[in-house]
């Protein structure tokens, strides 16, 4: 990985963490943001989940994964006995993602936008400290394994982040674009199941 230059939210607790993202202006996505989207689940998970950036409707709550891509995650990670609502931290998921603000219309994140936010998502990590990554889509995979590479390429085995195994898989809003990729993405879950045995 290419390392960044060391940032003040390096050394980070959780609640100057939460404070460090709900007064962020680090990018124009401050200027239409409602809510900055932090992150749910328990402080230790064991599962990681990381997606792209808030929608609409986690804008206005505040929530990450809380429209129709959000249904279709919780279905998934419930058929692994999985969940982020409170439980055992083997059974939880932490979910965050690559931006913490919406981007207007929710068009794709812009560089610039995910080199000032990385920090966040890279210490919420070194605070779970999650045994398994799932990295859904384009723009998690690209945060988090510095690769460009198509979703289709990189799926189907496990990577690496800082020591953490790390699945690809596709993100749930191109899965209710794309159903008959939905198999796929089960294999990928199952395939992180696997690792956790
Ligand atoms: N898509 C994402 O990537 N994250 C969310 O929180 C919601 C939709």
């Amino acid at each position: 990985l290419i390392a960044r230059a060391p940032s003040p939210i390096d050394s980070l607790d959780w609640e100057p963490l939460r404070e460090a993202v709900a007064s962020c202006t680090a990018c124009r996505l401050c200027e239409s943001r409602r809510h900055t989207v932090f992150g749910v689940g328990h402080m230790r998970a064991h599962w990681m989940v990381i997606g792209e950036a808030p929608g609409e409707q986690e804008d206005l709550r505040g929530e990450p994964f809380v429209g129709p891509a959000g249904q279709l995650l919780d279905s998934m990670l419930r058929a692994l006995g999985l969940t982020r609502d409170e439980a055992p931290p083997e059974q939880q998921v932490f979910i965050a993602n690559t931006l913490k603000c919406r981007p207007p219309r929710n068009r794709n994140p812009e560089p610039e936008e995910l080199a000032r936010c990385e920090p966040f998502l890279q210490r919420q990590i070194a605070l779970v400290q999650p045994r398994i990554i799932l990295a859904m889509g384009r723009f998690a995979v690209q945060s988090l394994l510095r690769s460009s590479e198509p979703i289709g390429r990189l799926r189907g085995r496990v990577h690496q982040y800082q020591g953490v195994p790390l699945v690809v898989t596709y993100h749930p809003a191109y899965l209710l674009r794309q159903p008959m990729d939905k198999a796929r993405a089960w294999e990928d879950l199952c395939l992180a199941a696997e690792v956790m045995e």
